[in-house]
């Protein structure tokens, strides 16, 4: 076997059989790198973007560096000092998870090789895996024999693509020419269920008041009895609801939509079913808590984001759909690419059911992930974030220097600290504002917020296993430091003025 000859010149930074040397050399001082920083990086440096931003300016991408080191010595300072660690057990902020190792190893392998998975003649194998990932995925969920679906880049783009298809599905069915049904389409969804529904049915060019609102109980689920009533409503009106959007997992409270009741509901009003557990989804994996999806297998679709609760890197997401024949509305066939000539020969080109083309091979990390730890893991370690959640649920609610608002079915916390009695609302919100921003700024922790009722509030997101009971109280602490510093500052500054009268 002869060598091939060393790359010189521009083509010794491709990767190929000649750089393989580079190549190693590459990653794994990058790799080397990564793991220095994570083994002291905090949460979060709590850098602000006005002096970040001009040392990022400051790079002349006209003038390469030349070398793997020195691009690895600036991007230590543009981005590893200050980036935000989702490994960190004091990152408690928004839904990202740590990653797991199989999942990292796949990253390397997938961008290396760099499958598209848009066609069988760009992936091969690429293709049967992700084909076989869908087919588990629906298995698990229960969709049934001609269930089918296709990996997406996250769950904003897999509730789209659902809207996609059930628009279609609506358009379809109705007398009305296609101009004049659109407007009238309706998309019913709980008052917590995720903002990219609304912005899936603008760019599906539905009318502005085309998504519902239904109301939520107390604890942020889904009211059936409302449900039944709006599209008992839309039907009187002649407005055909598309679809019914459950929520497995709201991004604020992890509250999951009374699936079963929802299901009913849509099953009298002939409404198609499209459950958005792009959180909800860990359960799936769950050895204990799987039960609280029940119902889930009579959606029409789902999403599953498992760049949330399988501890996947970003991205990582699929849309199942029960019936393989709605992604067709996906389908378009080019000359270059995926002629209907293929379709007829049964080669597998998953371009026929995405909204994408060009698509990252984003399953192998699951793939990776199943075969080295398999799912029960993937559960146990889902499962201990929600046993978190409860912990740090009852923390909050015996401590009366904060206000908890509902007990999550997932691993969400959603709290604020409580003001003395006669504070101003506006002072108790500046006050939570404040602490989340000061926490930020002081790089030991990262929190969340949100508004409840006009309110504002603050989040823990709790994906990490590796977070403690005292990582929360501590983090608790902090919280009301900051709030409290802050109270006592604005009384300070009050006393100061009525004394300059
Ligand atoms: C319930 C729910 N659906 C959809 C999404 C959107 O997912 P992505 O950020 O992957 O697009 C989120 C994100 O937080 C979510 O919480």
């Amino acid at each position: 076997m002869t060598m091939p000859a060393p790359a010189t010149g521009a083509r010794s930074h491709l990767f190929n059989d000649r750089t393989l040397p580079a190549y190693r050399a590459a990653v794994a001082a990058g790799v080397d790198r990564v793991a220095r920083r994570v083994a002291t990086a905090g949460p979060f440096s709590g850098i602000t973007p006005d002096r970040l931003g001009p040392e990022i300016a400051a790079v002349d991408l006209d003038r390469p560096l030349g070398e793997t080191g020195a691009a690895l010595d600036e991007l230590e300072q543009v981005y590893l000092r200050d980036a935000v660690y989702f490994h960190h057990p004091r990152y408690l902020a928004h839904l990202n998870c740590p990653v797991v190792i199989p999942a990292l190893l796949g990253e390397a392998v997938l961008s290396a090789v760099n499958s598209s998975l848009d066609t069988w003649d760009q992936s091969a194998g690429g293709t049967l895996i992700e084909r076989r990932l869908i087919d588990w995925t629906a298995g698990r969920i229960g969709l049934g024999p001609d269930a089918d679906g296709v990996f997406t880049s996250g769950g904003s783009q897999s509730n789209f693509q659902a809207l996609l298809l059930a628009r279609e599905q609506a358009l379809a069915a109705t007398a009305l020419p296609r101009h004049q049904a659109l407007p009238r389409l309706r998309v019913l969804t709980s008052q917590a269920g995720h903002f990219s529904v609304q912005k899936s049915a603008k760019m599906l060019g539905l009318a502005p008041d085309a998504v519902i609102a239904v109301e939520t109980d107390r604890d942020r689920r889904m009211r059936p009895a409302v449900l039944a009533r709006e599209l008992e409503r839309c039907r009187r009106a002649g407005l055909p609801v598309m679809a019914v959007v459950a929520t497995a997992g709201t991004t604020d409270f992890g509250s999951i939509d009374p699936l079963p009741e929802i299901a009913d509901a849509c099953a009298r009003a002939g409404a198609r079913l499209h459950v958005d557990a792009a959180y909800g989804c860990g359960l799936l994996v769950s050895r204990t808590r799987r039960h609280l999806l029940a119902g889930i297998e009579r959606a029409d679709s789902v999403t599953v984001d498992f760049h949330k609760s399988f501890f996947q890197p970003v991205s990582s997401s699929a849309l199942l759909v029960r019936d393989r024949s709605v992604l067709r509305h996906a389908t378009h066939h080019a000359d270059y690419l995926n002629p209907a000539r293929a379709a007829e020969q049964r080669i597998p080109n998953q371009v026929d059911k995405s909204v994408q083309t060009t698509r990252r091979f984003d399953a192998l990390k699951l793939w990776l992930t199943l075969r080295v730890m398999g799912a029960d893991a993937v559960g146990e370690l889902f499962d201990q974030v929600v046993d978190r959640a409860a912990e740090a649920y009852a923390l909050l609610a015996a401590d009366p220097r904060f206000e908890v608002v509902t007990r999550s079915q997932l691993s969400t916390v959603v709290f604020r600290h409580l003001p003395p009695v006669g504070t101003d609302p506006a002072d108790a919100d500046e006050a939570n504002l404040y602490a989340r921003r000061a926490l930020a700024a002081s790089g030991e922790a990262v929190v969340a917020g949100t508004k409840v009722d006009g309110r504002h509030y603050l989040k823990f997101t709790l994906l990490n296993p590796e977070t403690t009971a005292a990582d929360v109280a501590h983090v608790l602490d902090l919280v009301a430091g900051h709030a409290e510093q802050y109270l006592s500052d604005q009384a300070a500054a009050a006393e100061l003025c009525r004394a300059a009268g």
